[in-house]
């Protein structure tokens, strides 16, 4: 694989290689098996990959998220070398070569930009878009791998892509978990060793909640996650929503799910002092 920091000679070198489709899977870092899956999925589907790595500081609502996110570019690349070919590029770029100026552009995405996570996170997905905009220009995709874990973002970049008339392909990857259940993160590194051996309970939450759908209404399935999370020491939830998965409207009662819509238990919750999300399809 090439590890190139400069956007010129990644467009160079993607030009050189003359390859088709491009596969792209923009990360952040602190890779994991999670990212690994849509690595390996754009190395099976595409005869060339591109693997991003960059903390983008404009979608951290939170400075000190942003100081304390874990970095470790080598042993990153490790990881990567034992997923990708010869041919395939590993984009690093740092912040004067994303950001060489203020990205002063906001976005509308609409309700996607008001429930959920962009409730408890204001401007983060407009510093996601700002980032994935840029990249996708950089890179000039065919088709660009996301993680489904990150639910609410995968509908936010459809429509960013929608917006910017671009024909790049979003495929969306299922969610790699531990052993016990807890969705892979790179958070999950920074968290005290007693509060991870309980995290598996965020999981165990909203698996019961898909179960319970057919037998109790809206209201008192929330309140059960909502029980399930704070009796662990700890834990607090931040929120527990059904939404379907295109427009994100959160539901307050089973009549209003519709049939031919697919819907999503999404969850946000406080483990210690680090904040974790997770999804679960909920049957109609
Ligand atoms: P990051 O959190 O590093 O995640 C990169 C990609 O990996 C995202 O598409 C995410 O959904 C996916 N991913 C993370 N954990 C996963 C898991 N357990 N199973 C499957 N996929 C998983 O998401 C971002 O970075 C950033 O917002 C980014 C899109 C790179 C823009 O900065």
């Amino acid at each position: 694989m090439k590890v190139i920091d400069k956007k010129d000679q990644l467009s160079k070198s993607i030009k050189e290689a003359g390859l088709s489709p491009v596969g792209f899977v923009p990360t952040m870092g602190a890779l994991h098996q999670g990212h690994v899956s849509l690595v390996e999925n754009a190395v099976s589907q595409c005869p060339l990959a591109v693997v991003s790595i960059y903390v983008n500081p404009t979608q951290f609502n939170d400075k000190n998220d942003l100081l304390n996110y874990p970095r470790c570019l080598p042993d990153d690349l490790d990881l990567l070398g034992s997923v990708l070919r010869e041919n395939d590029i590993v984009f690093t770029p740092d912040d004067r070569e994303m950001y060489p100026e203020e990205d002063k552009r906001v976005f509308n995405f609409g309700n996607l930009d008001n429930v959920m996570e962009a409730l408890h996170r204001p401007g983060h997905f407009n510093g996601v878009a700002q980032v994935v905009s840029k990249l996708f220009n950089m890179v000039n995709p065919d088709i660009a791998f996301f993680g489904q874990k990150d639910f609410q973002q995968v509908a936010v970049i459809r429509e960013l892509v929608r917006q910017m008339g671009s024909s790049v392909k979003i495929i969306a990857c299922p969610i790699i978990r531990e052993k016990d259940g807890l969705a892979m993160s790179s958070r999950n590194q920074l968290l005290e060793p007693k509060i991870r051996k309980e995290a598996s309970v965020i999981y165990a939450s909203i698996s019961s909640a898909a179960a319970k759908i057919s037998g109790l209404d809206i209201p008192s399935i929330k309140n059960y996650v909502k029980r399930k999370i704070e009796e662990k020491e700890g834990f607090r939830l931040e929120y527990f929503e059904i939404a379907d998965e295109r427009e994100l409207i959160p539901v307050t009662s089973r009549k209003e799910m519709k049939p031919g819509l697919r819907y999503f238990g999404c969850i946000a919750v406080r483990a210690g002092q680090i904040r974790l999300i997770d999804n679960i399809e909920i049957p109609l």
